[in-house]
């Protein structure tokens, strides 16, 4: 079981309290403009709590991977921008992220006002967890407050060193995430289905593995499914394959646990307008690639998540960005939304396919996370959940 976290309820707050927020405001930029916002409004019911009780707000993030530089293509601007609409006031966005300039700003904010840093991933002491970067940072705050789920599983600066010296708790979509995740692995009701794609099967072993402790059936769909055929001695054509991952997926497979596509979609080419045909997933002829499953597979894998009573599913089943090759996600979107289960959906791209298709509200909880979620599910904790238990017995301890 994933062990609980500190709430927003058991910190020392009073008027004027500055909270340094850590969020993750790591949005799909498209041409300088945000293409989904889900990060940003998920992180506003721990906003709002927070300028209800009159704190003062010092938000941080980061976006994209900088890797310790300045980048103005990774600018939190834009972030800034939208969450003043969201929140129908000025977000001023410090030009600096933990400097002196930060500072002034902090001290000028007035009860219930909310100021973003710029991304943390401009200094390098962010990744490498820099203690001295750390406590610049922690100086932005008297608590601490972590909502960024989907970097919980990176032990950088800003999520694991303001537990070291703040009291710290978990904003309410951390928390939430935390408890959605941990019921599928204490207790679905049963049958459990997890539906899994992506790319690479090496990416996902650990979580694979993971789960087949607790599911009832993973359904297989995404170019790792290919590396599966060729497990069972199927005709792959060029369809992506890890050959070094065979072996395991043999004994995977050997669980009868593990359903795998029946038919797909093989293409000529990875493009909108290159010729494509609908073939045996066992005989995919030489020069054509796997690109989505097929009508079969994915009436299949519906009719399983209909009968089941929780699902989760993590990543598209085949290129859905491509329009001719999204068949596959769609009908497992629909699938998930229309099922009376439980259902969670995680990650990156299966996230953004259900809002894509306006699915997001017929499903129970569309996480924010994907690597953190998965990371979740494989180690059943993660180093940004420790540190917040870690703050929350080293403040019990002072008090004693
Ligand atoms: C994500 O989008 O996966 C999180 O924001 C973490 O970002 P990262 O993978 O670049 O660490
Ligand atoms: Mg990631």
């Amino acid at each position: 079981m994933v062990e609980p976290v500190p709430r927003l309820e058991s910190l020392p707050l009073e008027k004027c309290t500055s909270v340094l927020l850590r969020a993750d405001f790591n949005v799909p930029l498209r041409d300088g403009k945000i293409d989904d916002d889900l990060r940003i409004t998920a992180a506003l019911p721990t906003i709002d709590w927070l300028r209800e009780r009159e704190c003062r707000i010092v938000a941080c993030s980061h976006l994209g991977r900088p890797r310790g530089k300045v980048d103005p293509k990774y600018s939190l601007a834009p972030v800034a921008e939208r969450l003043g609409e969201l929140l129908g006031t000025e977000v001023p966005l410090s030009s600096g992220v933990a400097d002196f300039g930060s500072v002034t700003r902090m001290q000028e904010l007035g009860a219930g006002e909310v100021m973003l840093l710029e991304n943390l991933r401009f200094e390098p002491g962010e990744e490498a967890n820099d203690p001295a970067f750390a406590t610049n940072l922690s100086g932005l705050g008297d608590v601490y407050v972590d909502d960024a789920f989907g970097a919980a599983h990176r032990a950088h600066a800003s999520i694991v060193g303001p537990p070291r010296v703040l009291p710290s708790a978990a904003g309410r979509l951390l928390a939430r995430e935390v408890e959605v995740l941990s019921t599928l692995l204490d207790a679905p009701k049963h049958p459990f289905v997890v539906v899994l794609g992506g790319v690479k099967v090496s990416d996902k072993l650990g979580v694979i593995d993971a789960l087949l402790d607790h599911c009832d059936q993973l359904l297989i769909g995404g170019a790792m499914a290919f590396t599966f055929l060729a497990a069972e001695g199927g005709e792959i054509g060029d369809s992506l394959v890890e050959v070094d991952q065979v072996e395991h997926c043999k004994r995977l497979l050997a669980t009868g646990k593990v359903q795998i596509p029946t038919d797909v979609v093989a293409a000529a080419d990875i493009r909108e307008d290159a010729p494509a045909r609908h073939v045996s997933a066992r005989a995919i002829p030489a020069g054509w690639k796997g690109v989505d499953v097929g009508p079969e597979t994915a009436a299949n894998y519906a009719d399983v998540v209909a009968g089941s009573a929780t699902v989760l599913w993590n990543g598209p089943m085949g290129i859905f960005e491509i329009a001719p090759f999204a068949a596959g996600t769609r009908t497992v979107a629909e699938a998930v939304a229309d099922s009376r289960a439980f259902t969670v959906v995680g990650g990156g791209d299966s996230a953004a396919a259900v809002r894509e298709m306006g699915l997001a509200e017929r499903v129970d909880h569309v996480s924010t996370g994907g690597g953190a979620a998965l990371e979740l599910i494989e180690f059943g904790d993660l180093p940004g959940l420790q540190a917040l238990r870690a703050s929350q017995a080293q403040i019990r301890g002072h008090g004693q």
